[in-house]
């Protein structure tokens, strides 16, 4: 496993606490790449280790083929941006980005050009002279990404950067920022806790769970195909019955739930204790190749689309399904009938 970025068996332990649990993770040559977990799964502690800012108990960071494992962070010729920005109050928008240049010991007349360069970059060419504290806060964060930028790190480090941004504003950073790195070329690897974050911005999604990384794929498949039943719920929503395989042969099996028996594609003997979880768009109203009964609790009307949320028996069941629109004379409390394909159900050994 080799890349710009490789990540080798890395532990950092806080007390008797560990954090991060012998992880591995190689990232290529310009390749954006998102750290997606809840908040405590050591997103931070792996960022701060690849910055310099934390040491590893054990295993080995290498950038561009060089170890850095031991190398002081301000040798890294990584950049970092913060989820508060940290950006210097008392300096200018050209101050602050053009700061980690002077602490390189870059002369005024090399300096002045990046900066400009820097400033084009993220739009903010008009707002130069201005103090930092003048801006909004997107454009802080624009300012922040020019800063870390602007030293032409090897490597992009962001930290959950559109957290303080309201939804709205957060949504136009996340395509800018991807484009934006994608213009640079730069490699990146983006931590967050916002799953349809990382669906946007990432060329591949680490999915984080307690120190290690649960499975690490391109946005698409991880939502298509996850692995585990962490990853099916962390990422995207999804209808979940709880069964047991009652049938097997070749790549398909049988399950029996509380609704009714389902066809689904996995490999499965029969007796084991499963769940089957199928997504909520692959989900339509009338009879399908499996067909349940179910009756409705709850309706979300979200605009492009409404959400039926199922009242379903068991405890650990979820049915959640989407739909362009609301189908006439359904409301809460109607019986409807769900109709999905084998091949869109997956099935998960039952946790
Ligand atoms: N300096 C520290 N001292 C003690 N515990 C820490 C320290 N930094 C992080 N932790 C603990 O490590 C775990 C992971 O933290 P962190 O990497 O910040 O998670 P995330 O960024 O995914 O939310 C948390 O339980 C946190 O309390
Ligand atoms: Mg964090």
């Amino acid at each position: 496993m080799r890349g710009h970025l490789t990540v080798a068996g890395v532990t950092r332990r806080f007390g008797a606490a560990v954090v991060l649990d012998d992880l591995s993770i190689a990232v290529a040559q310009g390749e954006f790449v998102s750290l997606l977990g809840p908040s405590g799964c050591g997103k931070t502690t792996l960022l701060r280790c690849v910055a310099g800012l934390l040491q590893p108990d054990a295993g080995r960071i290498s950038v561009a083929g060089t170890e850095i494992t031991r190398l002081p962070a301000h040798k890294r010729n990584v950049g970092v941006v913060f989820q508060n920005y940290a950006l210097f109050p008392h300096l200018t928008v050209a101050e602050n980005i053009g700061f980690g240049l002077r602490a390189q010991g870059v002369g005024r007349a090399e300096a002045a050009p990046r900066v400009a360069e820097a400033l084009a970059l993220v739009r903010m060419t008009e707002h130069a002279a201005k103090p930092v504290t003048a801006l909004s806060g997107g454009q802080q964060q624009r300012v922040a990404v020019a800063r870390a930028l602007v030293v032409r790190p090897s490597l992009l480090l962001l930290d959950e950067p559109f957290s303080a941004l309201d939804r709205k504003l957060r949504e136009i950073m996340q395509v800018e920022l991807k484009h934006l790195l994608r213009e640079v070329g730069i490699t990146a690897i983006f931590v967050t806790h916002d799953q349809e974050e990382a669906l946007v911005v990432s060329d591949r999604i680490a999915v984080m769970n307690a120190g290690r990384i649960e499975q690490l794929a391109d946005p698409a498949t991880l939502y298509s195909r996850p692995e585990t039943l962490y990853v099916l719920d962390f990422v995207g929503q999804s209808t979940r019955l709880a069964g047991r395989v009652t049938a097997a042969s070749a790549g398909a099996v049988e399950v029996r739930t509380a609704l009714g028996a389902v066809r689904a594609s996995g490999h499965f003997a029969p007796g084991s204790a499963v769940v089957v979880a199928v997504r909520p768009e692959a989900v339509t109203l009338g009879h399908g190749e499996n067909t349940l009964e179910a009756r409705v609790r709850e309706i979300s009307f979200l605009g492009s689309r409404t959400q039926l949320h199922l009242g379903l028996a068991d405890e650990g069941d979820r049915g959640m399904v989407e739909l362009p629109r609301l189908p006439e004379g359904v409301g809460p409390g109607s019986a409807v009938t769900l109709g999905f394909r084998a091949a869109d159900a997956m099935v998960f050994p039952a946790s």
